[in-house]
């Protein structure tokens, strides 16, 4: 056997291995049990042919694992430069949610009153006819009381038309003085377009003491447009008619576009509709027996969506149902 051929033959396959797996190939090849190296040294006899043989066979033996290093660092460069983590790039961001807009004017609304003194009260979704309508003195024939125009769960039973009930679950809970407001879901049995949605939102507030009149009905509903709009609101009232309330009146804000120039938003008028209100009408105490001759009071109840959309030109309430997020993220 030519040592030294073959030596030479094993240095360049090893020399010629890319991988692990080659070079283990190359291993087996010259230095496995089967390979005539090894094979040549188990039958040798003699000294000279054995060291030769035995150097040849360290020889191999270091190369392959000088071949091995090589390849384990060349492997090691090439992820150190191809999986290299950029730590100056922005991590990938978590989406967050946020409150619904209707909320977030909800509880706005909430620490309004709770900063002048009123408590925030629950009402309820599911009431009976009675606090619905006979309690707020609304006759039999009122229209209200229409399954045509309200959604009935049975014979004595409403989804709630407004959220005025709440007026008389308070009187019937305290006595006097109450400031009070409460915020929730209303029911109206209403085809869907870009002003009505059949269910809304309101605030309602009650305020029964002594000596209330007019005159504070004003004044509160001015400060709470000015939290609202802006510190140059003005307040006017029309009259209306509501069956709780008497004298009953619309209130109107001074348009916050146009400062009462007139525009598109007020429809030229500089005053824009705010809600119902009015002095609360003494056959609402009878049945809760508050004295008429010492208290009186005054209630009032907003929209909530009316709110949203005036202060952001919503030009379609039904867009605050869609959540439609590239509507809801801009909130
Ligand atoms: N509940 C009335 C409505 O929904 C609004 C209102 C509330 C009017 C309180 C007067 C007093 O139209």
């Amino acid at each position: 056997m030519d040592v030294q051929s073959l030596e030479e033959e094993a240095q360049d396959a090893i020399a010629a291995a890319v991988s692990a797996e080659e070079l283990d190939a190359v291993r087996v090849q010259y230095l496995g049990r089967n390979a005539a190296l090894p094979q040549a040294l188990r039958e040798v006899r003699d000294k000279e042919t054995g060291r030769a043989l035995n150097e040849a066979r360290r020889r191999l033996s270091d190369g392959i694992d000088a071949q091995r290093e090589a390849l384990e660092s060349e492997e090691l460069e090439r992820r150190l430069s191809e999986e290299v983590v950029d730590i100056t790039l922005p991590g990938a961001g978590r989406p967050r949610g946020h409150l619904h807009l209707i909320t977030q004017i909800r509880r706005e609304i909430e620490d309004i009153f709770l900063g002048l003194g009123y408590e925030v009260v629950d009402g309820r979704e599911v009431e009976t006819t009675y606090y619905n309508f006979t309690a707020l003195n609304m006759p039999t024939w009122h229209p209200a009381r229409s399954p045509l125009a309200s959604l009935y769960l049975d014979d004595d039973t409403v989804l709630r038309t407004e959220t005025s009930p709440a007026q008389i679950h308070t009187m019937e809970q305290r006595r006097p003085p109450i400031y009070m407001v409460s915020l929730g879901r209303v029911y109206r049995r209403d085809t869907p377009d870009a002003t009505h949605v059949p269910i809304f939102h309101q605030v309602e507030g009650l305020a029964v003491d002594e000596g209330i009149t007019l005159a504070d009905l004003k004044g509160t509903l001015r400060h709470v447009m000015r939290a609202l709009f802006g510190e140059d609101r003005e307040i006017r009232f029309r009259t209306h008619y509501f069956p709780f309330t008497e004298p009953s009146i619309e209130p109107d804000v001074s348009c916050f576009l146009c400062d009462g120039a007139g525009c598109n938003v007020c429809r030229q008028s500089g005053w824009i509709e705010m809600g119902g209100a009015g002095l609360v009408d003494p056959k609402l105490y009878e049945p809760v027996n508050y004295d008429p001759e010492r208290v009186s009071g005054f209630a009032f109840g907003l929209g909530l969506e009316r709110i949203a959309m005036l202060r952001h030109g919503l030009p379609d309430l039904r867009q605050l149902w869609e959540n439609d997020l590239r509507l809801l993220h801009q909130f």
